[in-house]
Order: structure tokens, then sequence, then C-alpha cells
């Protein structure tokens, strides 16, 4: 009787070390999950950005900002245009910040924001409004662009 209890005994054993170790590694990982997850739990769930259209002309990428998420101050959206993909938030009345919207992890474009910044729909990097990294696995900031405000127009200086 001992013989035949003693493969059930060890794969009795086995399989509760492995839900065990399996338990334990979950957990680490959700833990680990919870420092870099696209959303950080005080800034919010991440929502997709607005695109606007960018005309490239005269070294500056120009956004009509009227009637767009860019209207108002806090407002960010995504701007497509032939001299690339930009980042720009309205940081009050008559100025707003310009940074690149290719993550500088590996390169994917940023599409994501809730209240404290940029989220990378990759692998979850966070970006504060400036480019500066919030939360890797990117380690280096977004650069950021000189822009101007005239008559509901922002350009961007390239
Ligand atoms: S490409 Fe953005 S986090 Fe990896």
């Amino acid at each position: 009787m001992a013989e035949i209890q003693t493969p059930i005994s060890r794969r009795r054993f086995c399989a509760g070390a492995c839900q065990a170790a399996s338990g334990a590694t979950l957990a680490t990982l959700f833990t680990a999950c919870g420092g870099s997850s696209p959303t950080s739990p005080s800034a919010g769930p991440a929502s997709t950005l607005g695109k606007l259209a960018g005309q490239f002309a005269g070294g500056g990428v120009r956004v009509n900002v009227s009637g767009s998420a860019l209207a108002d101050v806090g407002g960010a959206a995504l701007v497509e245009s032939v001299a690339g993909l930009f980042l720009i938030s309205r940081a009050s009345a008559n100025a707003f910040v310009a940074i690149d919207a290719v993550c500088t992890h590996e390169g994917c474009t940023i599409t994501g924001a809730n209240t404290e910044g940029y989220v990378c729909p990759c692998h979850g990097s966070r970006y504060n409004r400036n480019g500066q990294v919030l939360a890797g696995p990117a380690k280096a900031s977004l650069r950021q662009y000189a822009t101007t405000f005239t008559d509901g127009i922002v350009v961007i200086a390239l």
C-alpha cells in the first residue's frame, strides 16, 4: 500500500508545489505590472487622444486648434504631419507644449493620455506633458519643440 501511495503523494506534492509556485509567480507579476501598467491609479485610465492634421510649411508644423481638444486649457491631441507625429497640450490660454509622439522605448506612437500625461500603448511607458518619463520601460524623455500661437494656429518650430 505504501508503495502505491508514494507516487500519488509525490504527484500531489508536485501539483501543490506547482500551484504554489504559480500563485507566487502570478502575484509577483501582478505586483511588477502594477508599477509599469499603462495607467496609474491616481491618474485614471488612459483614453485615446484625438488626432489633428498638421500642415508642414516654412520650417514648422501649423495646427488649427479651433473646435478641437486643444480649444480648452488642459486639452491634448496627437498631431499627424508629413514632418512627424507630435503630442500637443494646451498649458494656458496662449501657451502650448509640443513634444515628439514617438516613444523613446521602441518607437511606438504614443496615443493615450490621462490626467498626469501621456501613455504609450505598447509597453505602458508614461510621460508628463513636457515629455519627461514618469514610468518606464522608456528611459529617455521625448523631445520638446518651441511653439507659437497666433489667431487660433499653433506653429511647432522644427
Ligand atoms: S514602445 Fe513605448 S513603452 Fe515600449
